[in-house]
C-alpha cells in the first residue's frame, strides 16, 4: 500500500465520523495519522518517524510497546478479562492494591485501602465523593466544601470540574459546577486562605509540585509542606492528585514523596499502566474506609464503573510498576530532564522566552509575544490557552520531528524513559525553534 494515499484516506474518513478531545474542528489542522509506536517513537502513515515528546498526553511511562506490559496484557486476558468488582476479587487486583499501597509515600495514618476507576478524572471524582461523605458520615455536616488551588486542573468530569480553576477550559460550564474555596500558589498565601476557613472543608486538593494543565507551572516542596502540616493539624483530609506527577515525572516515584508529605486520598492513572490500558485508583486511609463501614447498607460508597479494577488493567500496573523500580524510572527521568534543560540553557536572555524550569522530567518554557511595533506594553506571554499560534507551534515541532503540544504558551517536553540522549537534544532543538515561531 502506498502509505501517503493510505493516510489521506484515514484522514478523510476520520473528518467525516470523528470528533477530537481538545480539537476546535473549524481550524485546527488535520489530524496526524498515526500507524505505530515503538519506544520514544511514532510511526505516521505517510513513513515519517516523530519523536513522542509529552508521552501521549503524559501516559506513556516506559515507552511505546513495551514487550513486558503487552506480555502481562495477554497473557491476563487469556486467564480472565473482567468480572464486575462488587462482590468478586482477582490476583491481579489485590496484587496491584499491595503493591500500590507498600509504594505509596509513607505517612501516618498510612494510606491502607485502594478504589480502582478508569482514567484521572474518576480517580479525583472517587477521592473527592471519599471525602465529602466521611465527613458527613462522621457528624461533620459543616465540612461541605473543598479547598483548591489557583490556576488547578483535576479532570474533565464535574466533580473535576468543579475543583479546577475556572480558566481556562470549564467557563462554558460555570453555572452547573459546585462553588469551591481556591488558595494562592504559595506557602504564606494558602496558610492565610486554609486558616480562615478549614472548619468548612470536607477536604484539600492539590496537584503536588507541578500544577501539568495549567502550564506546567511549578512550585517547590515548601507549599506542599505547608499545606500538609495545616491539614494535619486541622484533621482536614488532604487529597493529593498524582495523575500526572505519578510514578517518577518529578524524579521521585511520587511527587508528594520528593516533599516527605504524605496525603489521606491519593489518584493515580496516566503512568500507572504506561498508556498499555486505561486504568485509575485513589487510595486512601483505613480511618476514610472506617467512616463508610455500618450496619446500614446506604452508608457505603455507592459509586462504580463497568470496568472497575479491569484484570488486563491491574496486570499490566503491576508490570509497570516493577519496570518502575527495575530500571530506575524517577532517576531515568531526571536525567533526561535535566539533558533537554541543559541544552536549552542557551535560550535564558532569548526576548521571546521566559521561565526556563524543569522538575524531575518535565522541562518547561514560556513563549513571550514577539512585540509587534504598534504594541506599547509588548513582552506579556501571547494568546493564552487558546493562543492562535498553537496550530503552528505544533507544525513547526513537527517538521523538526517532534510531537510537541504547547499549552498555549508554554512549551514543554515530559518524554517516556526510553528516550535516548540524541531523542532528548532533538526535543530540545524543536523547542528551541518554537521561540521564533510568530
Ligand atoms: C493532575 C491531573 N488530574 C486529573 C487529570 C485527568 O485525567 P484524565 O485525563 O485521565 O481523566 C489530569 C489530566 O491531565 C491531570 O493532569
Amino acid at each position: 500500500m502506498n502509505p501517503a494515499a493510505g493516510s489521506g484516506d484515514l484522514v478523510a474518513r476520520d473528518a467525516r465520523c470523528l470528533w477530537h478531545p481538545y480539537t476546535q474542528h473549524a481550524t485546527d489542522g488535520a489530524p496526524l495519522a498515526v500507524v505505530g509506536a515503538r519506544g520514544a517513537t511514532l510511526t505516521l502513515a505517510d513513513g515519517r518517524e516523530v519523536i513522542d515528546a509529552i508521552s501521549a498526553w503524559w501516559t506513556c511511562l516506559h515507552g511505546h510497546g513495551e514487550p513486558r506490559l503487552l506480555d502481562a496484557a495477554r497473557r491476563q486476558g487469556e486467564r480472565l478479562d473482567h468480572v464486575a468488582f462488587a462482590g468478586a476479587t482477582h490476583e491481579p487486583a489485590v496484587a496491584l492494591a499491595e503493591a500500590l499501597l507498600a509504594a505509596a509515600p509513607r505517612g501516618t495514618p498510612p494510606l491502607t485501602r485502594v478504589f480502582f476507576s478508569d482514567d484521572g478524572s474518576t480517580a479525583v471524582e472517587v477521592a473527592l465523593k471519599i471525602a465529602f461523605q466521611a465527613a458527613a458520615a462522621r457528624g461533620a455536616t459543616g465540612r461541605r466544601t473543598f479547598l483548591a488551588l489557583a490556576g488547578s486542573y483535576h479532570g474533565d468530569t464535574f466533580g473535576a470540574m468543579s475543583v479546577g480553576d475556572r480558566e481556562p477550559f470549564f467557563a462554558p460550564f460555570a453555572p452547573l459546577l459546585f462553588d469551591v474555596l481556591r488558595a494562592p500558589v504559595d506557602p504564606a498565601g494558602f496558610a492565610a486562605v486554609f486558616d480562615r476557613c478549614h472548619e468548612t472543608l470536607a477536604a484539600v486538593i492539590v496537584e503536588p509540585l507541578v500544577q501539568g494543565a495549567a502550564g506546567m507551572r511549578m512550585h517547590g516542596v515548601e507549599l506542599l509542606r505547608t499545606i500538609a502540616a495545616r491539614c494535619r493539624a486541622a484533621g482536614v483530609p488532604l487529597i493529593a492528585d498524582e495523575v500526572f506527577t505519578g510514578f517518577g515525572r518529578t524524579g521521585a516515584l511520587f511527587a508528594c514523596a520528593k516533599a516527605g508529605v504524605a496525603p489521606d486520598l491519593l489518584c493515580v492513572a496516566k503512568g500507572l499502566t504506561s498508556a498499555a490500558a486505561p486504568l485509575a485508583a485513589t487510595l486512601a486511609t483505613e480511618a476514610l474506609f472506617d467512616a463508610f463501614r455500618a450496619p446500614e447498607r446506604r452508608r457505603m460508597l455507592a459509586h462504580g464503573h463497568s470496568m472497575t479494577a479491569h484484570p488486563i488493567g491491574c496486570a499490566v500496573a503491576l508490570e509497570s510498576l516493577a519496570l518502575c523500580r527495575e530500571r530506575d524510572v524517577p532517576a531515568r527521568l531526571e536525567a533526561i530532564g535535566a539533558r533537554i534543560e541543559r541544552a536549552l540553557a542557551p535560550l535564558r536572555g532569548h526576548p521571546h522566552v521566559r521561565d526556563l524550569r524543569r522538575c524531575g522530567g518535565i522541562v518547561a518554557f514560556d513563549l513571550a509575544a514577539p512585540v509587534p511595533a504598534a504594541t506599547p506594553s509588548g513582552g506579556a506571554a501571547g494568546g493564552g490557552y487558546f493562543t492562535e499560534r498553537a496550530p503552528r507551534l505544533r507544525a513547526r515541532a513537527l517538521e523538526l520531528g517532534v510531537l510537541l503540544r504547547p499549552l498555549g504558551t508554554a512549551i514543554y517536553a515530559c518524554p517516556p524513559a526510553c528516550t535516548d540522549d540524541a531523542q532528548c537534544d532533538r526535543i530540545a532543538a524543536a523547542m528551541a525553534a518554537l521561540a521564533d515561531v510568530t
